[in-house]
């Protein structure tokens, strides 16, 4: 039987570098051999407080971004989370199943409640509504970065809960993250993940960002003063991050690019790699833009939104039955 896998990404800011590699070219290669479904996470991003007329742009800007980096339509299902109701649903029932102190553990939340005085309940449980999304389609397989692991092991702690206590509907998901680039690094701090909601522009790249932009950002990108391109974490995170975004872009080994910039400096290199970056983004950002213009986005969305409503929420149905919601229907 043919397998399912399903990712999420927030509309919560441009997407970057990172997002891409770590997440979004591994959903290009899956879509060909499984029933994929890939989400527009509207819900997730309010944890935080967006500015709604700006998320209503990011979350359009992140549909025609998936579909210009090469989402088939025709094979995956692309939706926004809020327009399939079951979502919500589903994550008010799991969150009934999640303890409260196991929520506290996550490190996210950690990160991003720290020293702060208004912490939205949303932020606490963010991850049963991100196990709902995996859950309601019966997936095998979540594509993400590293960053993301922990929450996929609580979505199975809460699958394996929910078939003991309840029944057993759901599937325990597997979660997959690629061999190099699951952690892009931040180009200003190379010990910092890179992030779209960082405050500082020349610590990620958009995926929409402009040549000149990309070029001046690589430039700036901080190394070391050793004038070495070699691949050691530990010692030279910047000039490693730099050498991982290269080799995955354009499928050189890290062994060969360290042998072709032997003896080279930073300068060589970094102007070679903005090059690489700019090559790949530029059909990417020319599709984007007449997508953005364009009525196909939102046949595809709609088209989506009635895919992913007929899937899930036939397992809202057995959800509630499980747990012994609503009237039993004669
Ligand atoms: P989000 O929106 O933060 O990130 C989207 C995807 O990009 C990956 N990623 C990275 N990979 C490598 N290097 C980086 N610097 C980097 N930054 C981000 C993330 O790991 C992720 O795969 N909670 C999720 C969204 C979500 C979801 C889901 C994911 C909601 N429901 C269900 C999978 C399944 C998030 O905030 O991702």
């Amino acid at each position: 039987m043919v397998k399912t896998i399903f990712s999420g990404i927030q509309p919560s800011g441009t997407v970057t570098l990172g997002n891409y590699i770590g997440a979004m070219k591994q959903f290009i290669e899956l879509q060909n051999d499984y029933n994929s479904y890939f989400c527009i996470v509207d819900q997730h991003a309010i944890t935080i407080q967006q500015d709604p007329q700006l998320l209503r742009k990011n979350i359009r800007s992140l549909a025609a971004l998936y579909v210009a980096i090469g989402l088939d339509p025709e094979k995956a299902t692309l939706f926004i989370q809020s327009e399939v109701p079951a979502h919500a649903q589903a994550g008010w029932m799991l969150q009934c199943v999640a303890y409260i102190g196991e929520l506290e553990r996550m490190t996210q939340f950690k990160d991003k409640s720290a020293g702060k005085e208004a912490v939205s309940a949303g932020l606490l449980t963010y991850p049963p509504l991100m196990a709902g999304d995996i859950l309601l389609y019966g997936t095998d397989l979540v594509p993400v970065g590293e960053d993301q692991k922990q929450h996929i092991e609580l979505a199975r702690d809460l699958a394996e809960r929910f078939n003991r206590k309840y029944n057993d509907i759901f599937t325990v998901p597997e979660v997959r993250i690629p061999k190099v680039g699951a952690r892009i690094m931040s180009l200003a701090e190379p010990t910092k993940k890179m992030s779209k909601s960082d405050p500082n522009q020349k610590a990620f790249i958009s995926l929409l960002d402009e040549p000149k932009v990309i070029e001046k950002k690589i430039k700036s990108a901080v190394t070391d003063s050793d004038g070495i391109v070699k691949f050691d974490k530990e010692n030279k995170p910047g000039v490693t991050n730099l050498l991982s975004i290269y080799s995955i872009i354009t499928g050189e080994s890290i062994e060969e690019l360290e042998a072709k910039y032997e003896g080279k400096g930073y300068g060589d290199f970094k102007g070679d790699l903005a090059k690489v970056i700019v090559n790949e983004l530029e059909p990417i950002q020319k599709r984007y833009h007449e997508l953005m213009e364009s009525e196909e986005l939102d046949r595809i969305l709609d088209e989506g939104a009635e895919r992913a409503n007929r899937a899930a929420s036939k397992m809202v149905k057995k959800m509630e039955r499980a747990m012994g919601l609503g009237r039993k229907r004669r």
